[in-house]
């Protein structure tokens, strides 16, 4: 394990612990949005992570969901959601995860997600295989659009609750089941270790997915992953197991 996974990982598990503590507490609520909410916590894990990272690494760059710090315009930039699925967290619902990743000249090269309420970790390196708790994985081999279980994440935009609603309703009959899960990282992860045969978002924010990027690659999956043409630093993602075509090749 290299240095930087280590540090990822070590990372990921302090806010995990600190966000497993948390759950279930009284919270205090920074926004409250009409399709989604910013609590005093997202900060509070970014904070600890940041510490980490950037006191192991202080020349590096660091993307955070909760904001930009670091070294900017280095070639190492972690790129970091410290609460995935917060609005699941607020809800009590334990379907959550801390996202890190370690980009470098401009390639993901370190991915760890860490659900810290069934403590499941899935980590990768650029080289290797995905990893969930410690044991190689693999991306589904199913091959039948009919056996497939597809997640398909919406936004807090009108528009990409519009798409993602119209792509539900179409795969739902074509596929065994459509899911809405909440959390874009543990769908991503969740697609590397085979429980799902693919997570389609329509306006996605690079830190939810990064390390997910990397899992999927490396569990043998493809990632089709575009800058959407209107939606400000949002991205079209389509991660899947392989042959099967949902039929958004050309989604924005
Ligand atoms: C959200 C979750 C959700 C996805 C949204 C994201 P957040 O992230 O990943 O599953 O559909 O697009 O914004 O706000 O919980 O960090
Ligand atoms: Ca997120």
């Amino acid at each position: 394990m290299s240095d930087y996974l280590m540090a990822a990982v070590e990372a990921a598990q302090a806010a995990g612990g600190f966000l497993r503590a948390h759950f279930g507490q009284p919270l205090n609520v920074d926004a409250n949005e009409a399709h989604d909410i910013k609590l005093e916590l997202d900060r509070r894990a970014q904070e600890l992570i940041e510490r980490i990272l950037l006191g192991r690494f202080p020349g590096h760059a660091f993307l955070g969901e909760e904001g930009v710090r670091g070294v900017t315009g280095s070639r190492y930039e972690w790129i970091v959601d410290p609460i995935d699925g917060t609005v699941n967290f607020f809800f009590g619902i334990p379907h959550f995860a801390v996202s890190i990743a370690l980009r470098h000249a401009g390639k993901i090269i370190v991915g760890v997600v860490y659900d810290p309420m069934r403590d499941e970790l899935w980590t990768a390196e650029a080289t290797g295989p995905a990893l969930l708790n410690g044991k190689p994985v693999h991306v589904s081999a199913r091959t039948e659009m009919s056996d497939a279980v597809v997640s398909v994440g919406v936004a807090k935009s009108l528009e990409s609750i519009d798409h993602g609603m119209k792509l539900f309703d179409r795969l739902g009959r074509q596929v065994k089941k459509c899911r809405m899960m909440g959390s874009a990282a543990l769908d991503i992860a969740y697609v590397a270790c085979g429980r799902l045969d693919a997570y389609i978002e329509g306006q996605i924010s690079i830190w939810d997915i990064a390390a997910g990027l990397l899992l999927v690659e490396r569990a043998g999956g493809q990632v089709l992953l575009k800058p959407h043409p209107t939606a400000h630093a949002k991205f079209s993602i389509v991660a899947k197991a392989g042959p099967l075509d949902f039929g958004v090749g050309g989604m924005q």
